[in-house]
């Protein structure tokens, strides 16, 4: 039987040379797939109270949507600087590949209020701490994190662990 990871393909060269770029396309575009890496991902919350999954743009969308419908709880989007329409927080950080800032609504979360962050990938933690850093100056307290591909080489796990962060990854 094949696994999550069967389903990832790797890219070399994209978006920059040198970038082994991991496609979760052919992941999400498999139903067996998709379902096995929603399900796998849920687990380990079980009996785990969540108020709130946050997604990071864009592929957190996609299995943060799937996750919150699942637990039947609200999503919550972290996007690229310019595309929410409120008031927002906003939060510099540097990937793999380039620099960027991350915004939320400053309404998205209330103080307390429980979440869970997910997105497909974690590589430098750059990201993810971006979104961690926007949740935390909303009060929120963040249950855990959740990833299908981590590649470890580039640390970020040790990164959100070395912030307290509870880090759950389906595969390297
Ligand atoms: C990818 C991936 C993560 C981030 C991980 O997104 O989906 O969000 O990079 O890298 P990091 O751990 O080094 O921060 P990308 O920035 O390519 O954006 P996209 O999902 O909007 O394509
Ligand atoms: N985001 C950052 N590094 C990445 C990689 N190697 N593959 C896919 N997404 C990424």
């Amino acid at each position: 039987m094949k696994n999550v990871r069967d389903y990832i393909r790797t890219i070399p060269d994209f978006p920059h040379e040198g970038i082994m770029f991991r496609d979760v396309t052919t992941l999400f575009s498999d139903p067996r797939g998709f379902r096995m890496a929603i399900d796998q991902m849920l687990h380990p919350y079980a009996g785990t109270r969540i108020d709130k999954v946050v997604g990071l743009e864009a592929r957190g969308f996609i299995m943060g949507g799937a996750i919150a419908h699942q637990l039947s709880v609200g999503f919550v989007p972290i996007r690229k600087k310019g595309k929410l329409p409120g008031k927002t927080l906003q939060q510099d950080y540097k990937l793999e590949y380039g620099e960027a800032t991350m915004e939320i609504h400053d309404d998205a979360i209330q103080a307390g209020e429980k979440v869970l962050v997910v997105d497909d990938l974690l590589a430098t933690g750059g990201t993810a701490e971006a979104g961690i850093k926007l949740l935390e100056r909303l009060g929120a307290e963040i249950i855990s994190t959740s990833f299908i591909i981590d590649l470890p080489a580039l640390g970020g796990r040790k990164r959100l662990e070395a912030m307290g962060m509870d880090v759950q990854i389906l595969c390297e």
